[in-house]
């Protein structure tokens, strides 16, 4: 069982306004659909990776929140996959609300829901698209241009993926199926 999620000792996130993370209950749900709102705007659901969450649903038990000082600001997703008979995870969307950008959340989100759902055993990527500049500090490399196949547009160059196995990023290749669909096919 996954510890409970505690960023930091009990009082420094508070004195510094500093991001903490939560598991998200449906209590979250309007919070989370008004900061995809605000993140991404109307064009949220023409996105490539929209359409892929629309075939393969999200798993809500790896859905987590950033709070500072109690009030919600971040949240992300995770999308069980499996892309070449290997089972995995897509991240995303990664958002933070605006007025509580630049605090460390949107990275604390990426790199603790990595870690929960890799330590399941489950799965062994976190595949995403998004910025370089970004995600690859934090581990993720980009994969060989192409070799994932999404139900729609992506720009290969954003396609990356984070791995313990080192060889992950060269052979990951194929169309993205459900999740265990090697197992069932
Ligand atoms: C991207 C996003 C989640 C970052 O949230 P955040 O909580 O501000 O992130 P962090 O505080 O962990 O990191 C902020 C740092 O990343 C940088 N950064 C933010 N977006 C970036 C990007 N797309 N590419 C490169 N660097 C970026 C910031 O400039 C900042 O740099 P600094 O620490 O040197 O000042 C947030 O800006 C957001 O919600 N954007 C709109 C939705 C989006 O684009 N989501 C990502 C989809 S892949």
């Amino acid at each position: 069982m996954i510890s409970p999620l505690t960023v930091a000792a009990d009082a420094a996130p508070l004195q510094l306004g500093l991001p903490t993370i939560r598991f998200a209950t449906p209590a979250d749900d309007a919070f989370v659909e008004e900061l995809q709102a605000t993140a991404f705007g109307p064009g949220r659901f023409a996105r490539t990776a929209f359409r892929v969450r629309e075939r393969f649903p999200i798993d809500t038990s790896l859905s987590l929140i950033a709070e500072v000082n109690g009030t919600p600001c971040g949240s992300v997703w995770m999308t069980p996959i499996s892309v070449g008979g290997i089972d995995g995870y897509m991240l995303g969307p990664l958002a933070t609300h605006p007025d509580f950008r630049k605090r460390g959340a949107g990275k604390l989100l990426a790199k603790e829901v990595t870690r929960i759902a890799l330590e399941r055993g489950e799965g062994s990527f976190v595949l995403l698209v998004g910025d370089r500049d970004y995600y690859c500090p934090l581990g993720w490399v980009p994969t060989v241009e192409g070799a994932v196949q999404f139900p729609g547009p992506v720009d290969p160059k954003r396609v990356l993926v984070y791995s313990s196995d080192p060889t992950m990023a060269a052979r990951i290749a194929g169309p993205i199926r459900a999740f265990g669909a090697s197992r069932v096919s």
